[in-house]
């Protein structure tokens, strides 16, 4: 939604009244509760429970327009206050007018003041409530309301369109939700001395500055995870309001298909990939199968371990990953799957491969120890969009189809900028890798294969990415709080 300075009025009355829409960190809570509660009981997802959740979220123009120019400069990310058009050359885009250029976004994503989120079970609740809100709005804005719609895949529920099972890791948050529990469901027995910074297996704790503005942060001094630091990231109103980084990002399916077998292919030119399947490579330049099952703990797909989503999970990358001990009645199974050992070479799981490139794990980078890595994490809330690829139909590969990348942190310049330009599109953390072949924008892009002894003997070259940027936003989501108390005043 865009509007202007005539209408900062209405649109701030508007605000008022649709706080009390706005879904809560503890209304979400109550309803993960239940819902994991009814499923304990039931043995089966428990689909009669719907919901429809609504938040809302504002670019630095945005915000200013609904408060001053001094109260946005008080926020220190310095990324959100360009915005993400400004921006998107730092991060690997091209500015040349090809595709991924700002010029060639979609119209609709830019430069939007306000982005309403809208979330729910079932799409005619959805398009509903979408086409209500449309009209109260449209009155308000000073462009056409431009929607973009994001739905799990049908064919692959849970799986993103290059076919691979997503939102399997994710950050837990340190802190509780209520005096006797945590706000995110600590599955590890206290006894066991990992329960102090995992949440889950292959979860790490993270402090909750990480992800709202204000809070206590990790500290990156080489301290350990536990320690943290509070640092004023913006204006106390912003306390409790977390960045939100938006990309809309087109996938090319059979790019990323040719991409694979064309690695598949180099690599059988060498005698110890010599039956390399393009199944197997496609798990290498992901760090996972199709079906979520990481290669670091199986170089074979395996159903029983990719049913298993705390298994699938668990395991790190320089260090062997030690088994832990389940908390009673946290629905935890013992792991018996064989364990991922370490893999400090790069031998078993590719330095590039997209999982290892956006989450290093318990490795040490040029960012520092392992506890720095925490201050690079994001909480993923990513949906896909567009049509399904079906190869048998030749109409299907031009449709525009991909991933609405949405992601909360308290600093995108540090979780998201950082960290893409430093690895994501770099030749680290690991010297000699070559960029993340999924989503890494560098000139040449090439992928090292290393053998059982992690000496390089393949440098392949990925091609131009398969993804390509058609739209963004820097936006910050503030608390329903600020909106009542800040952003809905006069
Ligand atoms: C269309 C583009 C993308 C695709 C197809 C994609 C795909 C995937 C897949 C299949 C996973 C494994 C599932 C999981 O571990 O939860 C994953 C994990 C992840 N991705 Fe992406 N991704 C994309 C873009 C991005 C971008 C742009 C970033 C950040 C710059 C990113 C950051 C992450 C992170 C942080 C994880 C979790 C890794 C972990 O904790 O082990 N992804 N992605």
């Amino acid at each position: 939604v865009r509007f202007d300075a005539a209408a900062v009025p209405r649109v701030k009355a508007w605000l008022a009244s649709f706080a009390a829409e706005i879904a809560t960190a503890d209304m979400v809570d109550a309803f993960n509760t239940t819902f994991r509660t009814m499923r304990a009981a039931l043995g089966r997802d428990p689909s009669e429970l719907r919901v429809l959740w609504r938040n809302v979220a504002f670019s630095a123009p945005g915000l200013a327009k609904l408060t001053s120019d001094a109260e946005v400069a008080a926020f220190v990310d310095g990324a959100f206050k360009a915005g993400a058009e400004a921006r998107s050359s730092t991060i690997g885009d091209p500015a040349n007018g090809a595709p991924g250029d700002p010029r060639t976004w979609v119209a609709g994503t830019r430069s939007p003041d306000m982005v309403l989120i809208l979330a729910a079970d079932d799409e005619a609740s959805l398009d509903a409530e979408c086409a209500s809100l449309t009209a109260a709005l449209q009155p308000l804005a000073s462009a056409p309301v431009y929607v973009e719609h994001g739905h799990t895949r049908a064919a692959e529920p849970g799986h993103e369109h290059f076919g691979f099972r997503d939102g399997i890791s994710q950050p837990g948050v340190r802190g509780r939700s209520g005096p006797n529990e945590f706000f995110t469901p600590r599955l590890l027995d206290p006894s066991d001395p990992l329960a102090r910074t995992f949440a889950a297996p292959g979860q790490p704790l993270v402090w909750p500055g990480e992800f709202l503005l204000n809070l206590p942060q990790q500290l990156t001094d080489g301290s350990p995870p536990t320690a943290s630091v509070t640092r004023v990231c913006g204006p106390a109103w912003a306390t409790n309001g977390s960045y939100l980084v938006f990309r809309r990002l087109r996938q090319d399916v059979p790019a990323f298909n040719a991409m694979v077998a064309r690695a598949a292919a180099a690599l059988r030119a060498h005698p110890e990939f010599a039956t390399i399947t393009d199944e197997l490579a496609g798990a290498l330049i992901v760090g996972r199968f199709k079906s979520g099952v990481p290669v670091m703990r199986a170089l074979a797909d395996d159903p029983e371990l990719a049913k298993d989503v705390y298994a699938s999970n668990n395991f790190l990358f320089e260090h062997d990953t030690p088994a832990v001990k389940p908390r009673s009645g946290s629905g935890l199974a013992v792991d018996t799957f064989p364990p991922a050992h370490a893999d400090g070479t790069g031998a078993r799981c590719p330095f590039a491969a997209h999982v290892r490139k956006v989450n290093p794990r318990d490795e040490t980078t040029d960012f520092g120890g392992a506890a720095n890595t925490l201050a690079r994490r994001l909480i993923r809330r990513g949906i896909p969009y567009g049509p399904d690829y079906d190869a048998g139909d030749p109409a299907s590969a031009a449709a525009d189809r991909g991933l609405l990348f949405l992601a909360y942190c308290s600093s995108i310049q540090r979780q998201f900028e950082d960290f893409v330009l430093d690895w994501v599109n770099a030749d680290a953390p690991h010297d000699d890798s070559g960029p993340d072949p999924v989503v890494g924008l560098a000139s040449a892009r090439t992928m090292t294969w290393r053998d059982a002894r992690g000496v390089p003997v393949e440098r392949t070259p990925m091609g131009p990415s398969p993804v390509v940027a058609t739209g963004g936003a820097y936006l910050f989501a503030p608390a329903k709080s600020a909106i009542l108390n800040r952003l809905a005043r006069p």
